[in-house]
């Protein structure tokens, strides 16, 4: 018998003991061995959580639990979750996380605690998608091309409704928090921090890359408007936060923001509060995965798919190798991205204004695919919205810059980026 015990018995928590007990089974059947939720901790003793487990408020009584065979960690946070899996490795135990932005800090030191310890965290990105068993096993013949992934379902749901209803931001962002998708401050979902801390632990294990979050571009969804959203229908675009990895000669971009994709890309079909993930892999070429990236049940799987995995003994280096396997491979700075970009601005509705727009972006090298103009009512003013061909992030920052200082442009200028 194998004893599972749980730190944070909330809502994946409960899932996790009561699916343990429910499907007990079929775990059985497929681990080999009866896996048995033993105790878990909470924070708060007199909530009633729904399990039949043995619970306390000291998360040393799991952790140095000597019948405690695998640890299981969905409490969120970063220093305390990383002082107790460590701790609970050296006490020989084996881990499994949902934590995200422990992983996104982290993951090289516990690494490297573990040892052949494992830990185990496919809970952690795109919830019950198995999306890290894909990368560390079912995709390890290839070098991985790319990534790119609908990571945040918070945000997936909110542009969803935006573009399919016209509903306002704020008043969306309230609905999806009642979802219960949305993290504790929802800052972490709509300003792309969630879905970064995911897209690392993906690119450590496609690419071995040790960056954190304040290595990389990171944007949310915060700016985009019912115009931003009228021009993508007009042209064909959906707009997704998505998480990019690619591999460009010997650098990795890796980023995070609002992106126009086509409308008929499988990615853009994806919608609501749905995650999807694609890679692109040099021999088997692009797969995608699809499915529920929070909720109890959903992550819960995950995490029992994990706890099998372990006990089958079917494991592996934790983040699929050790730091740079890929030999010469370094992070990209974001001044060296290069993708296509979209832009609005207010500028005067007279002659002459759109000829300085593209000299300007001219001067940069930068020239315009496709273009849109609406007079803004009872005002000489309109927005210019418009696609450019590629170009380099660096000068796409200069040039709107120096747009922003033209007499004829007014406010602020948006930008998102666009991926075909
Ligand atoms: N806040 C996250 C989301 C939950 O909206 O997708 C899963 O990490």
């Amino acid at each position: 018998m194998v004893n599972i015990g749980i730190l944070g018995v909330g809502t994946v928590g409960a899932s996790v003991a009561n699916i343990l007990a429910e499907n007990a089974d079929i775990i059985e059947a497929r681990a080999g061995k009866k896996i048995v939720a033993k105790s878990g901790v909470v924070q708060n003793l007199s909530k009633d959580r729904g399990v039949s487990i043995q619970l306390s408020d000291n998360p040393l009584d799991v952790v140095d639990d000597p019948e405690i065979d695998i640890v299981v960690e969905l409490m969120g946070g970063v220093e305390k979750p990383y002082e107790l899996v460590k701790r609970a490795l050296e006490n020989g135990k084996a881990v499994v996380t949902a934590n995200k932005a422990l992983l996104a800090y982290h993951r090289y030191e516990l690494q490297e605690i573990a040892g052949d310890i494992p830990l185990m965290y496919e809970a952690s990105t795109a919830g019950g998608i198995p999306v890290i068993g894909a990368l560390r096993s079912g995709l390890s013949a290839n070098h991985i091309e790319s990534i790119q992934g609908i990571m945040n379902g918070t945000c997936n749901y909110m542009l969803t409704k935006m573009i399919n209803e016209g509903a306002q931001y704020d008043q969306i962002l309230k609905e999806a928090q009642e979802l219960g998708y949305a993290e504790a401050d929802p800052t972490f979902d709509v300003g792309g921090f969630d879905a970064s801390h995911k897209l690392l632990i993906l690119a450590s294990i496609a690419y071995g890359l040790d960056a954190k979050p304040e290595d990389i571009l990171i944007e949310g969804i915060e700016n985009i408007t019912q115009t931003d959203v009228a021009f993508a229908k007009e042209f064909g675009y959906e707009i997704k936060l998505l998480g990019i990895a690619k591999k460009v000669g010997n650098g990795v971009e890796l980023r995070v923001h609002a992106t126009m994709i086509p409308s008929e890309s499988m990615i853009a079909k994806v919608d609501g509060v749905m995650n999807a993930v694609t890679i692109v892999g040099d021999r088997v070429g692009e797969t995608m995965y699809y499915g529920p990236g929070a909720g109890g049940d959903a992550t819960a799987s995950a995490v029992i798919a994990d706890i099998v995995d372990i006990v089958r003994g079917n494991q592996g280096p934790m983040l699929g190798y050790k730091k740079g396997l890929e030999k010469g491979l370094k992070l990209l700075s974001s001044d060296d991205i290069v993708t296509q970009y979209y832009l609005r601005l207010d500028v005067n509705d007279q002659s002459g204004v759109l000829a300085t727009i593209t000299s300007t972006l001219g001067n940069f090298g930068i020239s315009i695919e496709e273009m849109l103009q609406k007079p803004i009512e009872n005002e000489e003013k309109a927005k210019l919205l418009f696609t450019t061909h590629h170009c380099k992030e660096s000068k796409m920052q200069e040039a709107i810059k120096e747009l922003g200082k033209l007499d004829v442009v007014y406010g602020d200028i948006a930008m998102m980026r666009v991926e075909k």
